[in-house]
C-alpha cells in the first residue's frame, strides 16, 4: 500500500497498491464510478478528472485514442489509469441529480419571467 487516491467532492480517500487502477480504489473506497464494459475502455462511462499534480503511470496508446485529446484536460478513464502516488480524482456530478437541477434552474426562470 503505498499509493492513496482521494475521490472528490466527497473526500473519500483510501491507500491502494502501485499500478492499481483508480476505478478499483474507487471500489475500496466505497465510491461509486458507474461503468458498463466493466472496465474494458469501451464504455467511456468511468470518466473522470484527475487534479494536477497527481501521480500516474504514462497514459496508454489505446486510452489516449479513446480520449481524443480529452486527456489533455485532466479528463481519463478510471478503469484504465493507474496510480503511482498520491492522486486527487473528481467524479462527474450524478447524472440524475444533474438533469434535476437542471429542470428546477429551468423553472425558476420561468417564474421569474411571471
Ligand atoms: S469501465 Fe467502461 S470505459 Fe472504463
Amino acid at each position: 500500500m503505498d499509493a492513496e487516491v482521494v475521490f472528490w467532492p466527497s473526500g473519500k480517500s483510501v491507500r491502494v497498491r502501485r499500478g492499481t487502477s483508480v476505478l478499483d480504489a474507487s471500489r475500496r473506497a466505497g465510491v461509486t464510478i458507474a461503468t458498463r464494459c466493466g472496465g474494458k475502455a469501451a464504455c467511456f462511462m468511468c470518466k473522470v478528472t484527475v487534479r494536477p499534480g497527481s501521480e500516474l503511470a504514462p497514459i496508454g496508446d489505446a486510452e489516449r485514442r479513446k480520449l481524443a485529446g480529452l486527456d489533455e484536460k485532466g479528463i481519463r478513464l478510471s478503469c484504465q489509469t493507474r496510480v503511482t502516488g498520491r492522486v486527487e480524482v473528481e467524479l462527474p456530478p450524478d447524472p440524475l441529480k444533474a438533469a434535476i437541477a437542471r429542470q428546477l434552474a429551468r423553472q425558476q426562470q420561468d417564474d421569474e419571467l411571471w
